[in-house]
């Protein structure tokens, strides 16, 4: 019905458009038509009678004469007669003869052309006819004709037309619906089978109908321009917010389902007494996800680690969550003890972490391990499928802890699409090869459509890995791995926060953060604060971040009791040897820097081994004047990025390794090798010194940065290309 309305709305407009010019013209047709009858009839009218009115003239028969002429204007046209008769110089005319004709002014109605007359009684038709029995004039014959009878006839054929167009066009209207409705079925039908053959759906074999195949070239070539069209828009052109993301899923991945795989859980509830808490874990790759997981509302399965996460989930072991707002769930799935131990601390923490991380911390493989690490990515694997809702499910695969998983979907689930980033460094070959399950671990990554990385060298070192290891095809101009016949697109992802920036990180105003933490610590107003926030871990480089502390208060003693350094080291990993080791080291390096350098309750470092939420964080970032991040190799670091997001006021300077990812995107950040204890000693002072228009521009720069490529950008790019890559494999699939 709605298509037949864009046929019938037009043709009902050019029918009224039609009869609107026609009906005038009509009208002035038939005028013309009846005055033409009209004189004949006059003609004859004056020819028939001239006889016997000159005849009755001649006889000075007035009164006879006149009865003539009331006779013959019984008829119900002729509306009156008169006769100028020339002899007797007198009118002799039927009573409503017009007055305003008279016998001395007739000259100007004996012209050739109708003569039209209004009188009180309407419009009249005049016609003079001279009478000439021998070739002199005697007199005028005058016939006046009613035209009012014209006037109704014009009204009646008026009327007539108006219910003939009506009636015509509800006949078209009718026929145009009927053929429309037909044709555009038909049209449609045709369109559906052509772009099922383009390969848009594969549900059907049928080729397109006879009619469609002449344009069935041009369409494919159409609709690949516009693909390539979409392709270079989005980057730039897409404005990256939650709702980009959402209309990425609906519209390229047509809704499909998305799940995120990680260790890390976004929310742990725990145990405090008789209450349960909320907490969110210390951890970049969880900052980033999270706000990917709400725009795209799907399901997150992750290991259930925390005290009461048991409490929390339905008999599916799924909470909603943000528990304030829920919009996605987790999934929650258990390990032993022993699966905890071997895969988590075990394989993946004492193992896989530092073999990636190059922190001079030794990897150890144990079998017992391995067996956990492949068992508990099983576990995972099952997981997925049961919570897949579709056959293709888009599965966003996190980080080192399932470098087996991508394959075990694969087998099960041969649509999926799994998209695997690698949160942390990828190392170069001879590194990677010191692991003993090297083949199986890259087998395993290979299961992917996708594969991402932080920075270009890790992708490098990633084919260069493969190509030493593996038998497979790496293709270094397209940056993929084709293997056993599948191809892995291995691609650069820089990871991000979300822009605009999390509530949290910005609720309380820059001046109430600067006075709480220095009342927090007992430090004077005016004290100069620089801030390290980090899991208390050997890459994060808080042992040389320390020794910068006090090589600066050696080399500028100036700075001696009006600069502090505080630092969040959130625990983690505790149950490992070495990190119950660092632990140690660190407090105790900070210790004795603070004893050297005690004067009153002047402290130099300020060390917080414990947990502190988003919006304790914030204050710090808020309130200090630098923020150094000294990791000794970082994927990406988030700190980084958060502390640039925190400070809208654009004063507080970064200091950065230049060993993490972030010091590519951010270049200007004071960037230092951490391990150059002097060098970064410098920054620190020139950060404590930098004037306040020098901070704004570089802040400004830096912001400009994340704002630009959020995280919802690190996320549509990603399937992005996985939707480029489902249609370019259906387009293959027909091919062959
Ligand atoms: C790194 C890893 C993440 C991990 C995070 C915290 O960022 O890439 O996968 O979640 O550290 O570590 P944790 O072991 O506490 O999850």
């Amino acid at each position: 019905m709605r298509h037949s309305l864009r046929f019938i709305i037009p043709l009902a407009v050019s029918l009224f458009l039609i009869a609107y010019a026609v009906v005038p013209l009509v009208e002035n047709l038939t005028l013309k038509w009846f005055i033409r009858d009209l004189d004949i009839r006059s003609s004859l009218v004056a020819n028939t009678i001239q006889d016997k009115v000159l005849e009755l003239a001649e006889g000075r028969s007035k009164t006879k004469l006149l009865a003539y002429l009331n006779r013959i204007i019984e008829d119900e046209r002729l509306y009156a007669l008169g006769f100028c008769d020339r002899t007797q110089k007198q009118l002799i005319s039927t009573k409503t003869f017009p007055a305003k004709i008279t016998c001395d002014a007739l000259e100007d109605y004996m012209k050739p052309e109708t003569h039209l007359l209004v009188s009180d009684s309407g419009p009249l038709h005049i016609t003079v006819r001279q009478v000439k029995p021998n070739g002199a004039s005697v007199g005028e014959l005058i016939v006046v004709h009613d035209m009012s009878f014209i006037q109704r006839r014009s009204e009646e054929t008026k009327k007539y037309l108006f219910y003939f167009f009506v009636a015509l066009g509800v006949i078209v209207a009718l026929i145009t619906m009927i053929i429309a409705e037909i044709s555009w079925r038909g049209w449609i039908r045709g369109m559906r089978t052509l772009l099922r053959v383009q390969g848009l759906d594969k549900s059907t074999e049928k080729p397109p109908s006879p009619e469609l195949r002449p344009i069935a070239r041009d369409l494919d070539t159409l609709i690949r321009d516009l693909r390539g069209d979409f392709g270079t828009r989005d980057e730039s052109q897409i404005s990256w917010t939650p709702e980009a993301l959402r209309d990425i899923l609906h519209r390229d991945l047509r809704g499909e389902d998305v799940i995120v795989v990680s260790n890390r859980e976004p929310y742990i509830h725990t145990k405090r007494g008789d209450t349960i808490e909320v907490r969110r874990p210390a951890s970049g790759l969880v900052t980033a996800l999270e706000p990917v997981a709400r725009a795209c509302s799907g399901t997150w399965i992750a290991h259930g680690s925390g005290s009461a996460d048991r409490l929390a989930v339905d008999a599916h072991d799924r909470v909603a969550v943000p528990p304030d707002n829920p919009s996605y769930r987790i999934r929650r799935v258990w390990l032993s003890a022993e699966q905890e131990s071997g895969y988590y601390y075990g394989f993946a923490n004492e193992g896989l972490w530092p073999l990636c991380h190059i922190a001079h911390v030794r990897p150890v493989f144990r079998t017992k391990d391995w067996n956990h690490y492949k068992e508990v990515n099983q576990k995972f694997a099952q997981a997925v499928i049961e919570e897949a809702g579709t056959p293709d499910p888009i599965v966003l695969v996190q980080d080192y802890h399932f470098a087996l998983l991508p394959r075990l979907i694969r087998e099960r689930l041969p649509e999926a699409t799994v998209i695997t980033f690698w949160h942390i460094p990828w190392p170069n070959p001879e590194t990677f090869s010191i692991c003993p399950w090297r083949a199986e671990l890259l087998d395993g990554l290979l299961g992917s459509r996708i594969l991402g990385f932080h920075t270009q060298f890790h992708c490098n070192n990633f084919l260069d890995t493969v190509d030493r290891i593996l038998e497979a095809r790496v293709d270094r101009e397209m940056f993929s791995v084709t293997y056993g016949g599948k191809t892995t697109a291995v691609h650069r992802y820089p990871i991000s926060i979300e822009w605009p920036p999390a509530e949290a990180l910005t609720r309380k105003p820059v001046a109430d953060c600067r006075t709480n933490i220095r009342a927090r610590h007992n430090l004077p107003a005016d004290a100069m604060v620089g801030v390290g926030v980090d899991r208390l871990d050997y890459t994060k480089g808080i042992v040389e971040r320390f020794l910068a502390v006090e090589s600066l208060l050696e080399l500028q003693p100036q700075w001696i009791g009006k600069f502090s350094f505080v630092q969040i080291a959130a625990p983690s990993r505790s149950v490992i040897g070495q990190y119950q080791e660092f632990e140690v080291h660190v407090r105790g390096l900070a210790s004795r820097i603070n004893n050297r350098f005690a004067k009153d309750d002047y402290l130099p470092i300020i060390l917080l081994v414990e947990h502190h939420e988003p919006e304790q964080v914030a204050e710090y970032y808020r309130g200090c004047d630098l923020c150094y991040v000294s990791s000794l190799h970082d994927g990406m670091n988030l700190v980084a990025k958060e502390f640039v997001a925190s400070r809208e006021d654009e004063q507080g300077v970064l200091i950065l390794s230049q060993f993490t990812g972030a010091a590519r995107e951010l270049p200007e950040a004071l960037v230092v090798n951490p391990y150059d204890i002097d060098q970064s000693a410098t920054a620190l002072h020139a950060a404590l010194i930098m004037p306040q228009t020098e901070q704004r521009d570089r802040m400004r720069l830096m912001r400009a940065l994340i704002r630009e490529f959020n995280v919802y950008r690190w996320a549509g790019r990603m399937l992005l290309d996985a939707a480029g890559m489902r249609v370019r494999g259906r387009l293959a699939d027909r091919k062959t």
